[in-house]
């Protein structure tokens, strides 16, 4: 996605770990968690992995993070879950994963949360591993993939009884990328991947597809929605061409600080329609913000207007829509456009790899979609990225190294993806043999399957989990045999 503010704002806190740790797996301390009335407990460790796995030069070791919990784990061959962390805080994922907690016990699992080199606590140079560019370039899937490869051997290796223990990788979102492309590239380190919303093909696809869904889910959620919201953009700026228009927008949007441009509301109120599409969850819920059931359908209840409706009139409504978001618990007491969703994510950190080899084309036409219009443009891209960063993005490289469409020779990958998700768009949709498996959820968001079993979910995501921990429990047998 394009570079807002937010990119630019994000402040990465890290916490340096002084303790002298062991250069193997070593606990630190127990966490309780209560996640839905359930209560996951996990225990921390840290691993020493190499900085560089691909060259020689650079020595140094960093320690990576991760979470495990072994209280249903049967010893002698139970699987491996292992989530491939994502672009965010390990303990974060691992909160929003009750999918992984809630078949434990059934597979006799035991449960692995692997964080992502330069994400939550796993920082290659300590607090310095955001602050130049020398430091940012051991920031790729490639090393993460080692890290999650190399961790895999040395728990097989380290912990009593888990040589025989089939590993099954799990991941959601850019996770889940990291989960399909570690069966892809280490086959002898995972007997399967479940990929979930998992976009490998967003690199190759056109760049209008993840907005088109974005629309998809507004205009099916009420009256008028996804036209009015397409009209707001034309009352914002006729607004704030008035002298006070601006002020007035600024008020009525309840806003922290006094807007500087149109510009600015437009943009966060994309991302945040951006966002809303993809967590428009069965349930009440918490993954970027506390959220009703069904959010889009209770922002589109404030977007019914017919066309009579003054500018106004229009952008109140769109003011009260996006309450919906950022106001569901009422504790708001004025709305930040630098903000957009949880601070557990790592903005900056997923916007150097999509500055580098994480490359998603997107765009907008304004008439299969509901925004404006705004097409890729490469080369500002690559400006953005290098006045960011000093590194200019190689927009092929991910098709290269991961295969694009050609992965039909791979096996054992489950992915699944949500119609209502807009990372559907460079979802895999459609099964390429009989071991590369595509479920789509129909009602189903932004990895909807990986969540914790709700009683309001829908039968199409109770149907996919069995089929996933079938397909988990085909894996585990070919494997025995193997
Ligand atoms: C790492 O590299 C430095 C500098 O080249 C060298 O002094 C050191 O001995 C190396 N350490 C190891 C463990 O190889
Ligand atoms: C995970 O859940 C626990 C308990 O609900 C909470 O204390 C912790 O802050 C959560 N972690 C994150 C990163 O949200
Ligand atoms: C919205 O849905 C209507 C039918 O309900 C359809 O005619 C229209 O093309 C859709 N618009 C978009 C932008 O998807
Ligand atoms: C709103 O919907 C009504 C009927 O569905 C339609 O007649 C009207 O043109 C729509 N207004 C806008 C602004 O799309
Ligand atoms: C958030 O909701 C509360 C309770 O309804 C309200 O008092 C407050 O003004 C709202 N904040 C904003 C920024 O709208
Ligand atoms: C708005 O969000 C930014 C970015 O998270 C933060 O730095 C700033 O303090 C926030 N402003 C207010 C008034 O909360
Ligand atoms: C990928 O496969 C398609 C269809 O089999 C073929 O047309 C295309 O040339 C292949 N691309 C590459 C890069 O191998």
């Amino acid at each position: 996605m394009r570079l807002t503010s937010t990119a630019l704002l994000f402040l990465l806190l890290v916490s340096c770990n002084a303790l002298a740790l062991k250069p193997q797996l070593l606990g630190r301390h127990t966490v309780q968690t209560d996640s839905h009335h359930r209560s996951v407990s996990y225990k921390t460790f840290y691993f020493d992995q190499q900085i560089d796995h691909f060259g020689f030069l650079e020595n140094g070791t960093f320690k990576q993070r991760y979470l495990l919990n072994d209280q249903h784990w049967h010893k002698e061959g139970g699987p491996i879950l292992f989530y491939t962390g994502n672009e965010g805080d390990i303990t974060w994922f691992c909160n929003n994963t009750g999918f992984m907690w809630d078949v434990a016990e059934e597979l006799g699992a035991m449960l692995v949360f692997a964080e992502h080199r330069y994400y939550g606590e796993s920082m290659p140079f300590g607090e310095e591993s955001y602050s130049n560019a020398k430091y940012l370039n051991y920031l790729t899937s490639e090393q993460a993939l080692a890290d999650f490869a190399v961790l895999i051997k040395a728990l097989k290796k380290t912990v009593p009884g888990a040589q025989k223990s089939s590993v099954i990788a799990i991941g959601g979102s850019y996770g889940g990328m990291l989960a399909a492309w570690l069966r892809m590239k280490y086959p002898s380190a995972v007997v399967g991947a479940l990929a979930a919303s998992a976009p490998i093909l967003q690199f190759i696809v056109p760049c209008g597809e993840f907005y088109k869904v974005v629309t998809h889910d507004f205009n099916i959620s009420g009256t008028n929605c996804s036209s009015n919201i397409r009209r707001s953009w034309a009352a914002i700026d006729r607004v704030s061409e008035t002298g006070e228009g601006l002020q007035w927008l600024s008020q009525e949007f309840g806003l922290c600080s006094p807007l500087k441009s149109p510009e600015e509301l437009k943009a966060w109120l994309q991302e945040t329609w951006v966002n809303l599409a993809m967590v428009d969850y069965p349930y009440e819920a918490n993954f970027l913000q506390p959220l009703p059931a069904w959010p889009v359908k209770v922002v589109c209840a404030n977007l019914k207007f017919d066309t009579g409706v003054s500018d106004k009139q229009l952008l109140n409504g769109i003011s009260k829509a996006v309450r919906v978001y950022y106001n569901y618990t009422g504790d708001a007491s004025c709305l930040n456009t630098s903000q957009t969703a949880t601070g557990n994510l790592g903005f900056l950190g997923w916007y150097y790899q999509s500055c580098t080899e994480m490359v998603m084309p997107m765009c907008t036409d304004g008439i299969a979609d509901m925004f404006e219009p705004q097409p890729w443009n490469f080369q500002a891209f690559s400006d953005d990225c290098y006045n960011l960063f000093g590194v200019r993005p190689r927009e092929d490289w991910a098709e290269i190294v991961y295969g694009g469409r050609n992965i039909s020779d791979h096996s054992n990958i489950i992915f699944s993806n949500g119609n209502l998700d807009p990372w559907m768009s460079g979802g895999v949709t459609k099964s390429l043999s009989k071991s590369l498996i595509a479920i789509m959820i129909n009602g189903g968001a932004h990895h909807l399957d990986l969540r914790y079993n709700n009683e309001y979910d829908p039968e199409s995501v109770i149907t996919t989990r069995a089929q996933e921990v079938h397909y988990f429990m085909k894996w585990i047998k070919q494997a025995a045999f193997d």
